[in-house]
């Protein structure tokens, strides 16, 4: 069996508006938007909490999707760069950035540098992250082949816009990814992937192409984050989607959560079952609010 374990938006930094960088427009009004609503929400004790449940799970890979900051300074990319080394080894935690870290035109390099073997990029990797992506992760255990594959769908955006697109190159790249038989394909996403998943302020801009290669190439999961909520969605007969509510959230609608997903063959099928825990606002503990079981064909 391999499981694999889903968290996103850890939205762990408390930016001050104090530096000259955050006088430019974008950051001050985003520095703003954290001091007067979402320190309320992304608590650094709630993080705690689902990272204490996370390290008893024993996952064989932890992926995170993405806004592990608010403002994409190099100073909170830092801070979340020893976050991650508490999370886990770069083998064991995958990392794809969230429009809060690519935040600006500044927050690439730091993510590089303080990232980078969590991201898969070499430290000395010249280039822009968009040329990087699609990336891949292969992962054997058991006789089993799970391919974790992912993508950016993270750039500055103007002031008040937090969309995303993958654009063509990565798009194209993703379709002509090699796709082995007897591989399960797991595609990490920032932004919900399909139309109609978030609206047009917030939501992945190129959509409808991706939806078409998700459609064609059928990966056995999406995993994406950004909306702050819990949601699953079928997609063919194949594809299930899966968004995750922020392992910081405090909110009493969408508490912190994550999920599990064990990986298994029986009988020329991938067998999937799948946990999400939610932390419970009173005792402080996570539960599991819903499971999903489910079968797919070795070669779908
Ligand atoms: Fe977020
Ligand atoms: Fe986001």
């Amino acid at each position: 069996m391999i499981r694999l374990l889903h968290l996103t938006d850890p939205h762990l930094t408390r930016p001050e508006a104090k530096t000259f960088k955050q006088r430019r427009l974008k950051r001050f009004l985003g520095t703003q938007s954290w001091q007067r609503k979402r320190r309320h929400i992304h608590r650094s004790d709630t993080l705690q909490t689902v990272v204490d449940a996370v390290h008893s799970e024993a996952a064989d890979q932890i992926v995170v999707t993405g806004d592990l900051v608010q403002v994409g300074l190099p100073e909170e990319i830092r801070e979340a760069g020893v976050w991650l080394t508490q999370l886990g080894e770069p083998s064991q935690v995958r990392v794809i950035p969230g429009n809060h870290d690519a935040y600006a035109k500044d927050s690439q390099a730091a993510m590089i540098e303080q990232w980078g073997a969590y991201m898969g990029v070499q430290a000395n990797f010249g280039g822009s992250l968009d040329e990087h992506y699609p990336v891949s992760w292969p992962l054997n255990k058991d006789g089993l082949r799970v391919n974790i594959i992912g993508l950016s769908s993270a750039s500055p955006t103007p002031v008040l816009m937090a969309s995303g697109r993958l654009g063509r190159d990565q798009r194209a790249r993703y379709g002509r990814h090699v796709r082995e038989p007897d591989v399960f394909e797991c595609v990490l996403i920032h932004h919900p992937p399909l139309p109609r998943m978030s609206g047009w302020r917030k939501g992945l801009h190129d959509a409808k192409l991706f939806g078409r290669i998700v459609e064609e190439r059928a990966p056995a999961l999406v995993l994406h984050g950004h909306v702050h909520a819990n949601s699953s969605h079928a997609q063919g007969s194949a594809t299930r989607i899966f968004g995750t509510a922020s392992a910081s959230s405090a909110h009493t609608l969408h508490p912190a959560s994550y999920r599990t997903f064990d990986i298994s063959v029986l009988e020329n099928h991938w067998m999937v079952s799948m946990s999400l825990k939610q932390l419970d606002l009173l005792s402080g503990q996570m539960q599991v609010i819903e499971t999903q079981s489910w079968r797919l064909d070795l070669q779908h």
